[in-house]
């Protein structure tokens, strides 16, 4: 049967821990410049609506490690531009290729997308989740902490797509998710009702330095999504005082690590010198994207994964 990644809640703690695992070990072959043909001949389409830098290319690059392929589909150069609908052209694709990944404004596209194929489809982000983004930072706590289990993860800012995917992500890992976000800016109610039915750990308020007292790890993400640019102006002023800076970081342990999952409005959402700053694991986490997504690629398509021998 064929597996689609639309939520990070489509993994199970333990194909979780496979891929966690996987990608470690993918990572450190690479280091030594060994790249198992894991997914020879396979093919990945993905498609974009929205733009991308980070997720487009470490799948590209990841199908070309494992020996496959990825072609880059812009729905502007498709027939779906012309009214070709996603049902047809998700049977169509299927004829094709091994998967799809899809970034899409809609989560609703995506769902439609992985209900007609019947190959597996993997959520590039959308407005509700991006999964992706999440395997890598589990990967990226767990390298620094060892272990994930029963850490702090303070999210400061907007209750967005990544938000809701780490909120969703504590049901598989045991951490605790604090989110500080303005008043009208909190997760929607449905991702918070399948947070509480998967059990997830998660607490709201409105007050950064309350939320990163006891954090391990502080994350953060742009004020405004691709999708919400017409609330630029509002939502700018809406976020004052959620800025992750020097002086927040006063307020939290300095063992504490910072996250973001870029593209980064330094500035805005983060300041120039945490980005730069010896807190900072901002350019691992961007570095992981290709492992975990490699590792989530092989548990999709590959063959049983043996490193013996590579
Ligand atoms: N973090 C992330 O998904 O980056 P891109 O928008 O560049 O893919
Ligand atoms: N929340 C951001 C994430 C970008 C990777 C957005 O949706 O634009």
């Amino acid at each position: 049967m064929k597996r689609d990644i639309l939520s990070i809640l489509d993994l199970s703690k333990e194909e979780l821990d496979v891929v966690l695992s996987s990608a470690s070990e993918l990572k450190r072959l690479r280091k030594d410049g060994k790249f198992p043909d894991l997914l020879n001949k396979k093919t990945l389409g993905m498609i974009f609506e929205k733009a991308s830098t980070r997720t487009r290319v470490s799948f590209e690059v990841g199908m070309f490690e494992l020996g496959g392929h990825a072609l880059f589909l812009n729905p502007q150069d498709m027939q779906l531009d012309r009214g070709e609908e996603i049902r047809d052209t998700a049977r169509v694709l299927s004829r094709f290729l091994s998967a799809v990944m899809i970034r899409a404004y809609k989560h609703s596209t995506i769902v439609e997308m992985a209900k007609y194929t019947t190959i597996p489809v993997i959520n590039g982000l959308s407005d509700l989740e991006h999964p992706c983004q999440i395997i890598d930072d589990i990967q990226t706590m767990k390298e620094h902490f060892g272990s994930v289990k029963n850490l702090n993860v303070a999210w400061v800012g907007d209750g967005n797509n990544v938000c809701n995917s780490l909120i969703l992500s504590s049901a598989l890992t045991g951490y605790n998710v604090n989110v500080a976000s303005p008043k009208g800016y909190l997760p929607p109610e449905g991702i918070i009702e399948m947070a509480e039915s998967a059990g997830a750990k998660f607490t709201f308020c409105n007050n950064p330095k309350e939320a990163v007292s006891d954090a391990d790890v502080i994350y953060t993400d742009t004020w405004v999504s691709m999708g919400s640019e017409e609330e630029e102006k509002d939502r700018l002023c809406d976020f004052m005082g959620y800025t992750v800076n020097n002086e927040l970081l006063k307020d939290a342990s300095s063992r504490a690590i910072v996250m973001h999952c870029l593209p980064a409005h330094r500035g805005d959402e983060i300041t120039d010198s945490v980005m730069e700053g010896s807190q900072s694991v901002i350019w691992d986490q961007a570095e992981n994207r290709l492992h975990a997504q490699k590792a989530l690629l092989v548990m999709l398509l590959g063959d049983v994964y043996d490193a013996s021998g590579v």
